[in-house]
């Protein structure tokens, strides 16, 4: 067996050498930011290590000691609600040997035993127990404080959505966030308790893509025409839904990376409710309409229910897609999981179940839209194989984008609006120095 060299990245980071203006510019990125491992590792390091990435919401671990495991970058976590009821995002690591300490899905635990050697931890992270301890000598009594589970030194969260960052410096959660906070603003406008509940359970999708191709691909207002024409066609017949015009729907760069296709303008136009939910009539979702006027009054009850939920990218990895949330993982340069599952309203079961029916329809396994995007988006990555040419255009709508208080926008849909914030952020965070 030949020794394994030692990745120096693992602990310093990458330091110099990288150019980001050769694969970023304002109307193209260059290719092998798809398919770069050193790229995707540089991503791992900044993007994900440095910034705030979401990781949960609060409706999943309501209850002391609920916990998740999911990923931030590379770094698989633990998200827990601790027995002092706070949530901390744990690193997935024993602090003994490295074994993935927590390895099912979901759960409640007071604490977490390490299936290699037995070390037990409690679910605040600290070091609770050490089979046949004696065998490090006196000395380990000392060090067992500093063997707690590592954890992310910041964890904060925005209308229940909970976002975590690997760096003990940076922005705050409110300046990361900044516009894409109207966003969820907007969703919660839509629950009568002005909360939300996700634990209607996860779709997971492998993508044979690079995960920016996903995650841009979800505020492309170009490709659907095209991508989902069989979604069109059904549409058509069926004659249950509003295919917006181009004209009052516009895309919008809200800076920082976060970005959104808003049909808010076309809805108000209309000024009819639930558009957005295949426009269904109020009668046929009493409960719910009652609960909105009760909570708000019936003017702005009115005002949400036709301006409808946001279709927002909030960077770098969560995306408020109308009812349906979906946030991703990056896997490798060509492999992604994303997770789809939908914003449920507190005490509306029927509402709910009517969402998730047609979240199922555009979003499961045998839906209409994900199939579609999942498949494109391979194709994508398999283009990408072809060495020329070496660039990938976003000049659409170029001259044409427009800023306002709201952001950069474009009033043409199919603008490459979105991609190019996307990208800016994206190489202000990428292009920066990191620890050396
Ligand atoms: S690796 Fe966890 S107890 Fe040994
Ligand atoms: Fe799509």
């Amino acid at each position: 067996m030949t020794a394994v060299e030692t990745d120096p990245r693992q602990d310093a980071g990458v330091t110099e050498g990288f150019d980001v203006g050769r694969v970023v510019q304002p109307d193209r990125v260059h290719g092998s930011v798809y398919t770069s491992p050193e790229i995707f590792q540089r991503e791992m390091d900044t993007i994900f290590r440095t910034g705030w990435v979401y990781v949960a919401h609060d409706s999943e671990v309501s209850e002391k000691g609920d916990y998740l495991t999911r990923r931030v970058g590379s770094d698989p976590v633990i998200v827990v609600r601790g027995k002092d009821g706070r949530i901390r995002v744990l690193l997935n690591r024993c602090s003994h040997r490295a074994n993935r300490l927590c390895n099912a899905p979901q759960g409640n635990a007071g604490s977490f035993r390490c299936p290699y050697h037995g070390w037990t931890f409690s679910n605040d992270g600290s070091l609770t127990a050490v089979p046949m301890r004696t065998g490090y000598g006196e000395a380990f009594r000392q060090v067992r404080e500093d063997l707690a589970l590592a954890e992310a030194p910041r964890v904060d969260s925005y209308g229940g959505f909970v976002f975590a960052s690997l760096s003990p410096e940076g922005p705050s959660l409110a300046e990361h966030l900044g516009r894409a906070t109207r966003a969820i603003d907007r969703l919660l406008a839509l629950s009568p308790t002005g909360t939300l509940d996700l634990r209607s359970g996860w779709m997971k999708h492998l993508h044979r893509a690079n995960w920016k191709m996903v995650v841009e691909n979800n505020v492309d207002g170009y490709h659907a025409l095209f991508t989902h024409a069989s979604v069109y066609d059904a549409v058509r017949r069926a004659k249950v839904s509003h295919v917006p015009s181009k004209v009052d729907v516009v895309v919008r760069d809200l800076g920082q990376g976060h970005s959104e296709i808003d049909y808010s303008a076309e809805y108000r136009k209309l000024d009819e409710e639930f558009v957005w939910y295949g426009r269904a009539p109020r009668e046929k979702l009493p409960e719910y309409v009652a609960a909105m006027e009760e909570a708000y009054g019936p003017e702005q009850a009115h005002d949400a229910l036709v301006v409808g939920p946001p279709h927002t990218l909030i960077w770098p990895n969560l995306f408020l897609a109308e009812m349906s949330v979906m946030y991703v993982e990056p896997v490798a340069p060509d492999e992604t999981v994303a997770y789809t599952g939908i914003s449920a309203m507190p005490g509306q079961d029927r509402f709910n179940e009517r969402t998730l029916r047609r979240a199922e329809g555009a979003m499961g396994p045998a839906g209409f839209l994900i199939a579609d995007d999942g498949e494109i988006g391979m194709r994508n990555q398999a283009g990408l194989a072809a060495h020329d040419p070496e660039w990938l255009v976003l000049a659409r709508g170029l001259e044409t984008d427009i800023e306002d208080d709201t952001g950069i926008v474009n009033a043409d849909k199919s603008a490459e609006t979105p991609q190019r914030g996307f990208y800016r952020r994206w190489a202000d965070v990428v292009g920066q120095e990191t620890r050396g």
